[in-house]
């Protein structure tokens, strides 16, 4: 195989460099083509373009594989948890017995926010949008834990696993919190003895006077639902979490960037759009099939379907597609708004529009009723899926900082505004 691509630009000859990766994927390495001949590349939305190099996570589009550090997605839901699989993706290998009771006992010390902090809920709107507070008081956790967010690479990194285990686990009680807030709810304080999920439910909803008790189908959804979310290559809020991070900003600050990449609907707030989408539907009374008519014409957009990556099937999806079923047949619920969903995607998988466009359900078509049955409510959808991905973003602030060659992200951009132009006074304009 060539491992070399030839350029012809006016009447020059270029020959750029092919780097091969290590699942054999083919990258035509055009960091010299400006400075040897003027261009730039167009890739608006970046489809074509790979940004960095990176060892965490293996995404095959047309394959519908995923792999995290090389660990098929399928072998990590059926026999990992969130906590092993948060470890695997930061560390780069699955823990030892040892090193996994160490990492568990750093994220239950780390799990309390400091009290001040406590005080910042208070002063949000009582309707602010949960992903609003997150993003925030993850930017906030750099005044409260200072040596943890100096600035200096060096620095954050000699304290990067308390950085991490800081990150990990008070994104999980900073998410309850706001929950409790926005309700009027007292505030319920982390337990050391209880597992991350379930820890998470119990300051959801346990109350000073009645402890919740988290049924283990209920843990095992969360774990699941967590795990599956926990890194996906460069998307758009890892890639945001690495532009800020190039620029050496902190790993709370880095995050605090990717949540609010994430909030939009094209994104992570797609779970949220997913449910909204399917009660619409269902108090209009439609199974579905009008929805599919009009998602074909353009006048709608089927929510949960479609990736930018997998063009065959999202393994998520099947995964998730299945527990959705196990949890509500466990739990005797009968939830109007799986049947919407089942039928859409029946429905749509065989309609020519979505097989010419290679649409399939992803992830967040099914996780959104996966979390209505555990009692989480739709606004914190998002939040959810903030708590999953953040062990991705803290690998990826990671293979960032500690890159010596590590340069600025600083695309370039072709300009379409006016040329030069003088100044016009003010008495002066039409
Ligand atoms: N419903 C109907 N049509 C769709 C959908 C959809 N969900 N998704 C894409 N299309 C159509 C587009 O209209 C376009 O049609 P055209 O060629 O006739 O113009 C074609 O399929 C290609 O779509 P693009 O928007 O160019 O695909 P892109 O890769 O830019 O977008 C995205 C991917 C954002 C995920 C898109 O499929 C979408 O909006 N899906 C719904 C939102 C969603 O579920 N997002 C979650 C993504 S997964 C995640 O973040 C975990």
């Amino acid at each position: 195989m060539s491992k070399e691509a030839l350029l012809k630009l006016e009447n020059k000859e270029l020959t750029l460099p092919v780097i091969v990766s290590s699942e054999n994927e083919r990258a035509v390495d055009i960091r010299a083509l400006r400075k040897e001949t003027g261009y730039i590349t167009y890739d608006e939305g970046y489809g074509n373009t790979g940004s960095c190099q990176s060892s965490i996570t293996f995404v095959d589009g047309e394959n519908g594989i995923l792999r995290y550090r090389g660990y098929p997605i399928e072998q990590l839901a059926e026999n990992s948890d969130f906590v092993e699989t948060a470890y695997l993706i930061i560390y780069g290998e699955l823990p030892t017995k040892e090193q996994r009771k160490k990492f568990r006992e750093l994220l239950s010390e780390h799990a309390f926010i400091h009290e001040r902090m406590v005080y910042l809920f208070e002063n949000y709107p009582r309707d602010a949008h949960p992903m609003a507070i997150l993003g925030a008081m993850m930017s906030a956790l750099g005044c409260y834990y200072p040596t943890l967010a100096t600035n200096d690479s060096k620095l954050d990194l000699e304290n990067f696993d308390d950085a991490a285990a800081t990150a990990l686990s008070k994104i999980r009680t900073i998410a309850a919190m706001t929950y409790r807030m926005s309700r009027g709810l007292p505030i319920i304080y982390p337990k050391r003895d209880l597992g991350y999920c379930e820890n998470f439910l119990h300051m959801m909803f346990s109350e000073p006077y009645d402890l919740y008790e988290c049924p283990p189908i209920v843990a095992k959804a969360l774990n699941m639902i967590l795990l599956l979310h926990a890194d996906h290559e460069q998307n758009c809020s890892t890639s945001t979490v690495r532009m800020v991070a190039s620029s050496g900003a902190n790993l709370f600050a880095s995050a605090a960037a990717g949540i609010c990449a994430l909030w939009g609907p094209l994104h992570g707030g797609a779970n949220m759009a997913v449910i909204k989408m399917l009660t619409d539907i269902h108090e209009s009374g439609d199974d579905g099939s009008k929805f599919i008519e009009a998602a074909k014409t353009g006048k709608a957009r089927l929510m949960g379907f479609g990736h930018r990556v997998y063009k065959n099937f999202d393994p998520r999806a099947k995964i998730i597609g299945r527990l959705a079923d196990q949890l509500l047949d466990a739990l005797g619920i009968d939830d109007p708004l799986l049947d919407i969903a089942r039928k859409l995607a029946d429905t749509a998988l065989k309609e020519d529009y979505f097989i010419e466009r290679k649409l399939y359900p992803n992830v967040d078509f099914y996780s959104g009723i996966i979390m209505r049955a555990i009692g989480i409510p739709l606004n914190m959808f998002t939040v959810m899926f903030a708590i999953g991905r953040m062990p991705g973003w803290i690998a990826n602030w990671h293979e960032v900082a500690s890159n010596p060659k590590g340069r600025i992200y600083r695309p370039r951009q072709i300009y379409t505004g006016p040329t030069t132009r003088d100044y016009v006074p003010i008495d002066q304009r039409g």
